[in-house]
């Protein structure tokens, strides 16, 4: 999947960006993090969460005892969308729209299968409403156990990069909160794990295309929502 996703063609994201970003950590990792898309830095080396909200993240993972290495990291959509910005310079960030989180899911959903994980954590408001569905609000859910077919326990949390937008008197406060839910993950991780934890989703995974499987081609790989 990783190496098909370089030829994923499901949007024209794959047209601005240095390459597809895909996931990072354990193949059978309890717990599985979705965050919304590559950024700048991440989009230029190829890896999820390098940039300055990665660093934030990782930060608050340890204030929360749990440990980068041991979790799986992917993002909703896989490629970095922005503008340039006209007076900087610089590739801002876009928030992708919802076809384009659409397109990309079959890929997050296919990583889910895969990797079975025991806990789901969603970073903002793209990420959980692309598992969740679209009424999904994380101001009302934020840091509650939500019930769903993906794994036995799903959170949702805001994205670290709003903890760095904050207004300066905020944001020790918004990032002691960031905190304090991704604690909640680190007590559910804490919880002896039940042999149906890791099959509580009922969705099995898409097949990948065979020319993926084997040989890698030049043909271009769409995702089918089928
Ligand atoms: N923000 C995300 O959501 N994902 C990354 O990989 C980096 C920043």
């Amino acid at each position: 999947m990783r190496a098909a996703s370089q030829r994923c063609r499901g949007c024209d994201l794959y047209k601005c960006a240095t390459q597809a970003v895909f996931s990072e950590g354990p193949s059978r990792a309890q717990v599985f993090v979705i965050g919304e898309q590559p950024g700048d830095v991440e989009d230029r080396e190829g890896r999820p969460f390098v940039g300055p909200a990665g660093r934030l993240f990782d930060r608050a993972m340890e204030a929360a005892g749990i440990d980068r290495d041991e979790v799986y990291l992917t993002n909703a959509v896989k490629h970095f969308k922005w503008a340039r910005d006209t007076k900087s310079k610089r590739r801002i960030h876009k928030t992708p729209n919802r076809s384009e989180v659409r397109a990309c899911f079959p890929w997050l959903a296919n990583e889910i299968a895969l990797v079975q994980p025991r806990i789901i954590v969603c970073l903002g408001a793209v990420a959980a409403k692309a598992l969740l569905g679209p009424t999904f609000s994380v101001t009302k859910k934020r840091g509650m156990v939500v019930k769903s077919e993906w794994a036995a326990t799903v959170i949702a949390t805001v994205h670290p990069s709003s903890v760095l937008r904050a207004p300066k008197e905020e944001r020790v406060r918004a990032e002691r909160m960031f905190v304090a839910d991704l604690r909640k993950v680190a007590r559910e991780l804490a919880k002896p794990a039940k042999r149906a934890d890791r099959s509580a989703h009922k969705f099995s995974g898409w097949p990948i295309p065979t020319a993926v499987r084997s040989t890698p081609s030049s043909e271009s790989i769409r995702p089918s929502h089928e």
